[in-house]
């Protein structure tokens, strides 16, 4: 085990560069500052041990390297510290603490006792740093701090203090702050001699997974997707979830610089940019994401309680951040089963905890050796499948025209097992395409799917050549308003760029002239009519601004197949082929999700088979 170093009296000029203020507000701040200390000790378990929400007592146990005896006086004094002693040090600090006054400011407002014993030491010392007594204990290598009836000397800031369940609250939230951080370090905690938690050292490459499992629950990450960004001096790591685990309330929100809990407008902006086109309205992403950053490029002497931190260059954390989350959110999730109980009123989840991720994904990519295809289809071939011919037949939709691009099976070769999303089986209520995959059936919502799909591809066209238009064989006039008129006869650039050609007929008529390529066949009118109303809304540089993914999304939704549309078998094929290809596939553009694997599993439990 690394040895401490000593801890020394900081100089002046160094005390006045750090930032001032205090530290103990409640419980919770005591125990932030031990579990910090502890963690700089090189721990590897820690106990917390509480009485009345920690009001009464905290006391946090670590096997750390320890403090020597004659060091313990000065461990309590103010701006002593072992973890930094020049400005240098302060410009890249690697250690959780580095100011000195933790275990001072704490000792001023309680009973503080200290014991603590290294490996050079026949037995530990314990010292009360009210009196500064100081005698023998027993105990193995590593410290002990104790702290007890908080505020008893501060009867106003005792007041201030919550119900204990409040207090106690707080303090958990603390622990899980610091056990996500710390996959490689054990952590029990202890209420009224009651145990609350018990979290296992996890080591290798799994680690944070299982600790993220631990502390906040397999349902996290059935609903997660890993993230992974290396950025030049920075590296980005954690779990983001889905737009369908977002929360009315942000509280499933960590971010981490250099193993520090943060809360920071930047990496939350960061985040929440890379939710906006899958997250509407006011939900809150959950997220746990780690910042691992050149410690000087990263200023952590901004806040006494250190819970911010100042970055030397934000918009490259920005950025970071953003495309961590991004492209993490933009991975089709495709080729995963679902380990849901198969209830009918419990929705489905889209995928297997992330844990299991790697394996499934291999299991999808070997799955048509193991299983033949004519063995699964079987039966269901003559029974489930819809014969398309008894579908009408909707050459012109649009799907059918993306289908010409995008042939599913262009040789004869391609075995339907290949595909994440499987062969379309049928149609169900207008609404759902049913398929088949190795793993079982896949749902898909048929007009969220589409709507995804059109606007991503409107989308790259846009930040591409430009969207791509195409004139209308027989022009569509419609009665206009006078401010509809009026909208298009000023904004004709504008709508141009949105692959419109809107022109005046009269003062009470408009003509759609052209429209994006391949919405053709979609209702003309009502695509120039929503986007006429966003460009009165919002004003045209709005429109192709900040709410240019908006106006898309909006157009999306009026070239996407409506329900009821019958689809033929190929029209279906096409779609699922097309949501493959498709990035953020996984979820419509208001954030729901546009397919659902139900797995054989499933199926055989609702049956009751193999039982
Ligand atoms: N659990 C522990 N194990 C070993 N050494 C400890 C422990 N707690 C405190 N120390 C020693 O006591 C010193 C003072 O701790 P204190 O928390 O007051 O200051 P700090 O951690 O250096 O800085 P900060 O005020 O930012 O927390 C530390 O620098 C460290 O050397
Ligand atoms: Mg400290």
């Amino acid at each position: 085990m690394p040895a401490a170093r000593p801890i020394r009296e900081l100089p002046d000029e160094l005390i006045s560069q750090i930032a001032a203020g205090e530290v103990v507000e409640r419980p919770a701040s005591v125990l932030r500052e031990l579990l910090d200390n502890a963690l700089d000790a090189g721990a590897k378990h820690i106990t917390v041990r509480l009485l009345a929400g920690g009001v009464r007592l905290i006391a946090v146990e670590d096997n750390g390297w320890g403090i020597a005896p004659e060091q313990m006086t000065v461990a309590i004094k103010r701006h002593a510290t072992s973890k930094i002693s020049s400005l240098q040090d302060l410009e890249s600090v690697s250690t959780m603490g580095f100011r000195g006054e933790a275990l001072a400011a704490i000792a001023a407002v309680s009973e503080l006792q200290l014991t603590s014993r290294t490996t050079h030491q026949a037995h530990a010392m314990v010292l009360q740093a009210r009196t500064g007594e100081i005698h023998p204990a027993a105990r193995e290598v590593g410290t002990t701090v104790q702290v007890q009836d908080l505020f008893f000397n501060t009867p106003a800031r005792r007041k201030f203090l919550k119900t204990d369940a409040t207090e106690l609250a707080h303090c958990l939230d603390t622990v899980r702050r610091h056990a996500l951080a710390r996959p490689g370090v054990g952590f029990s905690i202890w209420h009224e001699g009651k145990n609350l938690s018990q979290w296992r050292a996890h080591h290798g490459p799994g680690a944070t997974a299982l600790r993220l499992s631990d502390v906040l629950g397999e349902a996290f990450l059935t609903e997660a997707v890993p993230l992974n960004l290396d950025a030049g001096p920075m590296r980005i790591h954690g779990f983001a979830g889905t737009p369908a685990a977002a929360r009315a309330r942000g509280d499933q929100q960590y971010a981490y610089v250099n193993g520090r809990f943060v809360r920071d407008k930047i990496v939350s902006h960061g985040v929440r940019s890379a939710y906006e086109d899958v997250l509407h309205g006011q939900r809150q992403a959950v997220y746990v994401l780690f910042i691992e950053i050149d410690p000087t490029r990263v200023d952590v002497n901004v806040h006494p309680t250190k819970i911010e931190v100042r970055f030397r260059d934000g918009r490259e954390v920005h950025q970071a951040v953003r495309h961590a989350v991004e492209s993490a959110l933009a991975l089709p999730r495709l080729g995963q089963t679902t380990a849901a109980s198969p209830q009918a009123h419990n929705p489905l989840p889209a995928a297997t905890p992330m844990a299991h991720w790697p394996q499934t994904r291999l299991d999808w990519a070997v799955g048509h050796r193991v299983t033949e295809p004519s063995a699964l289809w079987g039966p269901a071939k003559r029974t489930a499948a819809v014969d398309p011919l008894v579908d009408f037949p909707a050459p012109h939709s649009p799907i059918a025209l993306v289908q010409k691009a995008h042939s599913p099976q262009p040789d004869g070769v391609t075995n339907a097992n290949d595909w994440p999303l499987g062969r379309a089986l049928a149609q169900l209520h207008g609404i759902y395409i049913l398929a088949e995959n190795h793993s079982g059936l896949i749902v898909v919502d048929m007009h969220a799917a589409h709507e995804r799909v059109v606007y991503e591809r409107l989308k790259n066209q846009w930040e591409g050549q430009g969207i791509e238009c195409q004139a209308l064989l027989i022009p569509a006039n419609f009665q206009a308003s006078a401010q509809e008129v009026a909208c298009a006869e000023s904004n004709t650039a504008t709508l141009q760029r949105l692959g419109l050609d809107i022109s005046v007929l009269s003062p009470t008529s408009l003509a759609v002239r052209s429209v994006p390529s391949g919405l053709a066949q979609g209702d003309a009118v009502a695509l120039a009519r929503s986007v006429l109303e966003e460009l009165q809304a919002n004003g045209a540089s709005q429109v192709l601004d900040r709410a240019r993914n908006e106006t898309l999304s909006t157009m999306a939704c009026h070239a996407a197949v409506r329900a009821n549309r019958r689809l033929t078998l190929d029209e279906m094929n096409a779609l699922l082929r097309q949501m493959e290809a498709t990035e953020r596939a996984d979820q419509c553009n208001h954030g729901r999700p546009t397919w659902r694997q139900i797995s054989v599993a499933q199926l055989d439990a609702l049956f009751m088979r193999g039982r």
